[in-house]
This record gives structure tokens, sequence and C-alpha cells, in this order.
């Protein structure tokens, strides 16, 4: 693993412990705490390309709300598509973020809420 990949895994780290404490009105809602944790993870790792509105295109990635957990999986861990699944762009300019695959539920969990 290289220091720059292991420093950016910290940064995220830190974010998440920082929030975790917030209030933000999941304390009683496991469903509410996992969407929460995966805006953090989305803000902090997508946003750069992605919009931070998730519904609309961002500067450089398509709008991904909604986006399936089939889907999520292939293309950040894998950089692919479920079978039969049609792209939004072709660019394939998007790098797999392969240290992320364990937020993924997260994320999921975000994107199906997520304005
Ligand atoms: C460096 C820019 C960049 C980053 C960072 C990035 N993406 Fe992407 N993403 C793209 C681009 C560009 C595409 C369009 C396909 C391509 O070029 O690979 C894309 C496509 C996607 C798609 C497929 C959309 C569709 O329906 O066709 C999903 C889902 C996705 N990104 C999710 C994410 C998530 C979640 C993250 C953060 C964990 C992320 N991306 C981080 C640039 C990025």
């Amino acid at each position: 693993m290289t220091a720059k990949r292991t420093g950016f895994m910290v940064m995220t780290l830190v974010l998440l412990v920082a929030t975790a404490g917030c209030d933000n009105g999941a304390a009683d809602d496991p469903a509410a705490a996992l969407a929460q944790r995966g805006r953090v993870v989305f803000e902090t790792n997508c946003t750069a390309c992605h919009s931070r509105t998730p519904s609309q295109p961002g500067p450089v990635g398509p709008a991904v709300a909604g986006a399936s957990l089939e889907l999520l999986a292939a293309k950040v861990v894998r950089n692919e598509y479920p079978p039969g699944y049609e792209p939004k762009r072709n660019t394939n300019s998007m790098p797999p973020l392969v240290h992320l695959e364990k937020e993924l539920p997260a994320v999921h969990a975000y994107l199906q809420r997520a304005p």
C-alpha cells in the first residue's frame, strides 16, 4: 500500500469519526445512520467528479442517485458494469477505488435517498 493511499484512508477515517458524533437525528434509525455515513464517504471520495447533488450530473461524472449496489460494486471496485447495463457515459475515465469496497453498502444507502 502506498503512503499516499494510506494517508487518504486515514483522512477518510478521521472524517468518519468526526461526523459520527454529530446530532443528525439518525441515532435511533440504523438505516439513516448508514446513509449518513454513506454521504460522508460519497462527499469525500466521489464529488471531485460527481455532483454533490447525486441526481444531477457532475463536472466529470454522471448522475448516480439510485445506483444499485450491484452497479456500485462493479464500477467502483472493478471498473465494470453489471451484465446488460447501459453505461450513462463511456468515457472510461473513472479510476477504480478498491479501498472503498467495505463502504459501498453505506454509499448505496445514501444514494437511494439522496437528493
Ligand atoms: C476521477 C473522477 C471520478 C471519481 C473520483 C469517481 N467517479 Fe464515478 N464516474 C466518473 C466518470 C467519468 C464516470 C463515467 C464512466 C467513466 O468514464 O468511467 C463515472 C461513472 C460512475 C458510475 C456509473 C454511472 C452509470 O449509471 O453509468 C457510478 C455508479 C459511479 N461513477 C459511482 C462513483 C462513486 C460511488 C464514486 C466514489 C466512491 C465515484 N464514482 C468516484 C468519474 C469519477
